[in-house]
């Protein structure tokens, strides 16, 4: 049922993309990296280009050279690479105890969120625990590899041991499913009502679900599971009732 509707609402739905295309006019990190020989020879580094080119960091104007350093304005490969530290560096910013505070300095309610986890706790203390890329992947930042997600829960909290919490991945998996989805509906119906000039309570409405997928989407990310099994559930079944509504009212166009 739910997918007959999840497919008219993508088939609907075009998100806004911020644009600041071209402000990378002279940036030899893109101009080499983009070379499409690469493809034959050196697949893996064509695929971390192609997963950039495609993310929403590409759109909002960010370059290789802000999360990796080098030298943007060298046109060689080693001077550019002069500066790029390693991950393993503790002078990175992608090394695992700066990277929160890397993608944070642009998301720093998320990274608010994160800090009050055990996980943040635990990376601080040197200890391996997810970060902000376990979820959203490095180059193309997107929260929905449920498949990638779970398994790397299952890293660490794993079924032999009933100590290391082993449920979580599977949660983690539904509660993810549930607001990838509500997330869609949620675009489709504040695009739909905004059209119609919210009639009725429909702005009250529209907001006070926003504001309720927002708070779920903050416990995400200090992982608090014990309460995003219901209120995703909730948001869920709530998105889609309103989507229904708004669907079967909608004004047909000719
Ligand atoms: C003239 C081509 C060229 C330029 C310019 C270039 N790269 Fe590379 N880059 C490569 C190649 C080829 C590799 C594959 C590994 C190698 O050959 O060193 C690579 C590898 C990398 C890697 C993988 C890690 C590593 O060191 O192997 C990163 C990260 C990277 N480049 C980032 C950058 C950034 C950031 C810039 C701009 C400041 C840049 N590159 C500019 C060609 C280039
Ligand atoms: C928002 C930050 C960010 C941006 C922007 C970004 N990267 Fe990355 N990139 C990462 C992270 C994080 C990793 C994973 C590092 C690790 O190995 O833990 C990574 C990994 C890579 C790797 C593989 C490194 C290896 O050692 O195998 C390459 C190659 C790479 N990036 C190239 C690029 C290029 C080229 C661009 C621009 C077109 C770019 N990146 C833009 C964050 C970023
Ligand atoms: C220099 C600023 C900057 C940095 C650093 C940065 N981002 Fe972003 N990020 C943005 C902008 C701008 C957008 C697009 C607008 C938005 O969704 O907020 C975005 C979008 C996103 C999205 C939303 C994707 C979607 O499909 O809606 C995620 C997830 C994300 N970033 C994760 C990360 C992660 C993980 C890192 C660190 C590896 C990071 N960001 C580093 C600026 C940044
Ligand atoms: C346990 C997995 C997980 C981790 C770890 C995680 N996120 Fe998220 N993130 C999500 C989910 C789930 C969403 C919401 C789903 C969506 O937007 O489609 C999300 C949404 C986002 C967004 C989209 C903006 C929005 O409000 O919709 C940004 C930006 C973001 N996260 C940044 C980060 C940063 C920065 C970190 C590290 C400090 C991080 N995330 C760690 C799962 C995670
Ligand atoms: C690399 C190891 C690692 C991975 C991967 C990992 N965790 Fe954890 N997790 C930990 C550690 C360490 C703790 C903290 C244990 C402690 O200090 O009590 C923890 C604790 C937790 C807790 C309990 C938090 C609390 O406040 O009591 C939850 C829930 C949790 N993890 C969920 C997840 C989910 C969901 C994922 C997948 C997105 C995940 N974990 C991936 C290592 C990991």
């Amino acid at each position: 049922m739910i997918h007959a509707y999840l497919k008219a609402v993508l088939g609907l739905v075009v998100l806004p993309a911020m644009s600041l295309a071209g402000a990378w006019a002279a940036n030899s990190c893109i101009d080499c990296h983009s070379d499409p020989n690469y493809f034959v020879q050196d697949r893996k580094l064509h695929d971390y280009y192609q997963d950039w080119i495609k993310s929403p960091h590409k759109e909002a104007g960010l370059t290789c050279d802000f999360c990796h350093s080098g030298d943007p304005a060298a046109a060689g490969k080693e001077a550019a690479h002069n500066t790029i530290l390693k991950v393993t560096d503790p002078e990175s910013r992608l090394f695992f105890k700066n990277l929160p505070e890397t993608c944070g300095s642009c998301h720093p309610d998320k990274l608010a969120q994160f800090k009050l986890s055990k996980h943040f706790k635990a990376l601080m203390e040197d200890r391996t625990a997810p970060s902000c890329t376990t979820c959203h992947s490095a180059m193309r930042p997107r929260p929905d590899y449920r498949d990638i997600v779970k398994q790397s829960c299952h890293t660490c909290h794993f079924d032999d041991n009933p100590q290391a919490l082993p449920l979580v991945a599977d949660r983690a998996d539904e509660f993810l499913h549930r607001l990838n989805i509500g997330k869609v509906y949620l675009a489709w119906v504040t695009m739909y009502y905004e059209e119609q000039s919210w009639p009725g309570e429909t702005r009250e409405e529209v907001g006070a679900i926003t504001s309720k997928y927002n708070d779920a989407v903050a416990r995400v990310h200090r992982f608090d599971l014990a309460t995003m099994d219901e209120s995703s559930a909730e948001i869920l079944a709530e998105l889609e009732g309103m989507f229904k509504t708004a669907w079967d009212e909608r004004p047909t166009r000719d």
